[in-house]
């Protein structure tokens, strides 16, 4: 944004694409961080001048549903930048068509108005060349603020996108490739990673290009029990991912010497069981591990809290956090994260769970240096794919 003369932007109509696929429970927004995140930018043009024009998806809605409605999202973001003197976000019913163009038409410099969900078209994920074209009709300059949707080849983040002269990143979207290319390319070392979480799977991609950089990696969630499996231990009933079972294999065969796997577990015969027991070893049959246990907390926390310095990459939970039983690993590694972070470390946390982790375990934003508001977009860009949203801008 700051590579364009604020004059050009003054009058301007600027079509901003955010992510604001966020939770909404019963009409109320949950978690708001992405929607916060979109903030630095809509000032920015807002105080230059520019008309701005906000369009996001939300869900995966097969046509024209109200319950992925983003008219809550326009009231929280009125809650968070609307006051006294300065005009509430308004809210337009589609996001394309003659109503959103006259809507537009009546917009003051400085005004902020939200386009209804884009996925209520059909067009918009396939790409479409003529809802492309509508869209891009509505404004004179293109934003792209949507880092976690930019893996994404719809219409909204390349097909208009390229209709634009102007194609600008939003600060967010600046900032997150800042840090995770940081990570990708050129880690300060030492450089840990932190994985947990269920699916191996979604992963791979991002281990098999981040493995060879890092100097630790330290495996938790049920992800743990696929690799433990490959090393031979008895993991009872816990969940292993079979398919992934070869590529773990080969992972430990080559990276063995970096990767650590718990020693103990929090286990119990099923997520609803009262009563839970610290296995060391080997889970006996029936039994399922849902938490590292204290002894791997101890020597994860004591090589993420560390002496401070280097880069902490944090992505999936250590256990089911979300029952206290199966909390303690998670909490933990959330708090020496913050360790780390205030001893020095540059820390970044990917991962719509893993923040919701890191809350529930007390720890606040501003102690972590990045916390990427990306989900499948992070771990993709982390893996080295190109992300079609990014590729397109010509400007920052
Ligand atoms: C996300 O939540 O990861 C992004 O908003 C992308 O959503 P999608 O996976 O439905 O495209």
């Amino acid at each position: 944004l700051s590579d364009l003369p604020d004059s050009q932007f003054d009058g301007k109509r600027v079509l901003v694409r955010v992510d604001f696929n966020v939770s909404v429970n019963n009409g109320a927004v949950g978690e708001d961080y992405r929607i916060r995140m979109s903030i630095p930018t809509i000032e920015y043009l807002t105080k230059r001048g520019a008309k701005v024009i906000l369009a996001s998806h939300l869900g995966r809605p097969e046509g024209r549903d109200r319950q992925y409605s983003l008219a809550p999202v326009a009231k929280r973001l009125s809650d968070i930048v609307g006051g006294k003197s300065r005009p509430a976000i308004r809210f337009a019913d589609d996001c394309v068509g003659v109503e959103v163009e006259d809507e537009i038409s009546k917009m003051n410099k400085g005004d902020v108005l939200l386009l209804e969900n884009l996925r209520f078209h059909k067009e918009e994920e396939l790409n479409d060349p003529e809802f492309s074209k509508r869209l891009a009709s509505l404004a004179d300059i293109y934003v792209n603020d949507a880092f976690s949707t930019s893996h994404r080849k719809h219409s909204s983040t390349y097909g208009a996108a390229w209709l634009f002269d102007i194609r600008l990143a939003g600060f967010n979207l600046s900032k997150e490739v800042e840090y995770l290319s940081m990570i990708r390319e050129n880690p300060i070392k030492p450089f840990k990673i932190v994985v947990g979480g269920v699916k191996i799977k979604d992963k791979i991609g991002a281990l098999e290009h981040l493995l060879p950089k890092a100097d630790k990696v330290m495996i938790g969630g049920a992800a743990a029990y696929t690799f433990l499996k490959a090393e031979g231990i008895k993991t009872g009933n816990s969940l292993i991912d079979e398919e992934r079972l070869p590529w773990v294999t080969k992972a430990l065969s080559t990276y063995g010497d970096k990767i650590m796997l718990p020693t103990d577990h929090v286990c119990a015969n099923s997520p609803n069981d009262n009563s839970v027991t610290m296995v060391r070893g080997d889970i006996p049959n029936g039994m399922s591990g849902f938490d590292i246990g204290n002894e791997t907390i101890e020597r994860y926390s004591a090589e993420v809290g560390g002496n401070g310095g280097g880069t902490i990459f944090w992505n999936g939970p250590m256990g089911m956090f979300e029952i206290r039983a199966f909390s303690n690993g998670t909490i933990n590694i959330a708090k020496s994260m913050a360790l780390a972070f205030w001893r020095g470390s540059k820390t970044l946390i990917g991962g719509g769970d893993t923040l919701e982790a890191m809350k529930k375990s007390g720890v606040a934003e501003n102690e972590v240096s990045h916390v990427s508001t990306g989900g499948g977009a992070t771990l993709r860009y982390l893996a080295g794919d190109e992300m079609p949203g990014v590729v397109i801008l010509n400007g920052h």
